[in-house]
């Protein structure tokens, strides 16, 4: 039996929490979270009615005011607290997000302290929100700028960061003197209450901070049209973010929308092959393939294809796929059948089409767990080019020159996430430059930490999370012209 498996998890709660209290007796029904990896009922969790989402709104506004009157150096003290109880609590909060995602329960560990990382870091920025002061065009004039929290915001979060994804919004959310309800996906509730549960032995008042469970349509349409609240910060597929943006046009809502991606990952014949394929495994098999980040489209220059292709396949026959749980498991499962479906559908669309399969190319015994497979002779006549695969597939494209890679890594209506392997300096910039993404990772197959500006471009989204730019999603800016004359 794994060490996790042994551990007590009494953060489980299968309840909302609103206004301070759980909430299970709801009268409409329940949703039901399985394990990814054996089927097994992990929990339920409220189908909220629509009454009690609004109601949760009218919370979080009556709460507002004194959360904002704080100073920000009360509420960061709230946030290292629940940072704190985090730490505290880290092996059963993995544990949890392993048993009902599915992913390596070392990926697990490493969410909950990316995380708690956003926590901390915003706990701190909050004290760095400044205005300014500007040079006045007359005598009697003084003009100044105020920073002030934005309101009660919402937040929409997926399934394949349980974690991480809530603690960027609501880390600076909070930090800046905002409220905020919280819904994360029916597919992984637990960690985001039991993150919740941590929050409230913290001591963070009642209805700042908010989840609620349900129907993503019904409280998708509340958050993005209850005139109250005044900003939603939403992660997940390009197709559900456009929804969000014109319900939310109703009530001009300030958005973050952090949507889909489609990676390109290129290696020009200049690379440290070993390093570019160790980046590789991170950027595409990091919790089996379902990020948002994740290299989806691997254009490798010609001339090192057949050395590429042999390091790489070496590295992904030694991956351990199976029950998270397991300490030397390294890719859980997908995340459900229909997951797995797409994954296949994809690969087999790809493979009519003429692409060559070097290894893997199945799920594992009838279960969610898939291969890692790599496949090459891959091109943009195959579905998976347009499409996020969201799944342990690495799909090797060729080219020959430095344009026809940047052509070919721009060709796509999406702009999160890219990477590229070179030691040439003057091919750096001239790459770095020229990629339409929000994000371009060098020499390395890992962007994301707390310090940095994650989110997109084009159709991947706009807004920005962590670094200084994230908390300045949850703030407005407010002009203040004084006249400053004497009276006579
Ligand atoms: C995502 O997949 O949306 C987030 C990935 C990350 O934070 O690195």
């Amino acid at each position: 039996m794994s060490k996790s498996a042994k551990i007590k998890l009494d953060l489980l709660r299968q309840a909302c929490y609103i206004n301070g209290e759980w909430l299970n007796d709801t009268n409409k029904g329940q949703i039901e979270v399985y394990n990814p990896f054996d089927g097994n009922l992990v929990g339920r969790v409220p189908d909220l009615p629509t009454e009690q989402v609004h109601q949760a709104v009218a919370y979080a506004e009556q709460a507002q005011k004194s959360w904002q009157a704080l100073t920000a150096q009360q509420r960061g003290d709230y946030l290292q607290k629940w940072a704190d109880l985090i730490d505290k609590n880290k092996e059963q909060l993995a544990t949890i997000m392993t048993l009902e995602q599915g992913k390596a329960i070392i990926e697990s560990r490493q969410e909950i302290d990316y995380a708690n990382s956003f926590i901390r870091w915003f706990a701190e920025e909050g004290k760095r929100i400044y205005g300014d002061t500007i040079p006045t065009l007359n005598k009697d004039l003084r003009y100044t700028v105020l920073k002030q929290p934005i309101g009660v915001c919402a937040a929409i979060t997926p399934w394949n960061f349980p974690a991480a994804m809530i603690t960027r919004k609501v880390a600076p959310a909070l930090a800046a003197g905002c409220t905020m309800l919280v819904r994360p996906a029916s597919q992984t509730p637990f960690t985001a209450l039991a993150m919740a549960e941590l929050a409230h032995q913290a001591g963070i008042p009642k209805g700042v901070l908010q989840v609620v469970t349900g129907s993503a349509k019904i409280i998708g349409n509340i958050f993005s049209s209850h005139p109250s609240i005044r900003k939603l910060s939403f992660t997940g597929s390009t197709e559900v973010g456009r929804e969000l943006m014109a319900q939310s046009a109703t009530t001009l809502k300030k958005l973050s929308l952090e949507l889909g991606g489609n990676a390109p990952f290129i290696v020009f014949d200049d690379a440290d092959l070993h390093k570019a394929t160790e980046g590789l495994i991170v950027a595409k098999f990091r919790n089996a393939g379902q990020t948002c980040v994740c290299a989806n489209r691997i254009y490798v220059q010609r001339s090192v294809k057949a050395e590429f292709l042999k390091i790489f396949q070496e590295k992904l026959l030694a991956l351990k796929v199976g029950n998270g749980l397991n300490e030397d498991i390294q890719i859980g499962p997908l995340v459900n059948q229909s997951a797995l479906q797409k994954v296949k559908n994809l690969l087999k669309d790809a493979l009519d089409k003429g692409a060559t399969l070097h290894c893997g190319g199945d799920n594992i015994d009838d279960s969610l767990c898939f291969q890692p497979t790599l496949i090459s002779d891959v091109n943009h006549k195959m579905a998976m080019h347009e499409e996020e695969i969201f799944g342990p597939i690495a799909a090797v494209y060729d080219f020959d020159t430095e344009q026809q890679a940047i052509a070919m890594a721009n060709d796509s209506i999406y702009g999160l996430a890219a990477y590229f392997y070179t030691q040439d300096l003057g091919r750096s910039w001239r790459v770095a430059e020229s990629l339409e993404y929000g994000m371009v990772g060098q020499n390395t197959g890992l962007v994301s930490n707390a310090v940095a500006p994650f989110g997109g471009i084009k159709q991947s989204g706009f807004g920005r999370e962590g670094s200084k730019y994230g908390i300045e999603e949850y703030i407005v800016t407010k002009y203040w012209c004084i006249n400053v004359a004497t009276e006579h």
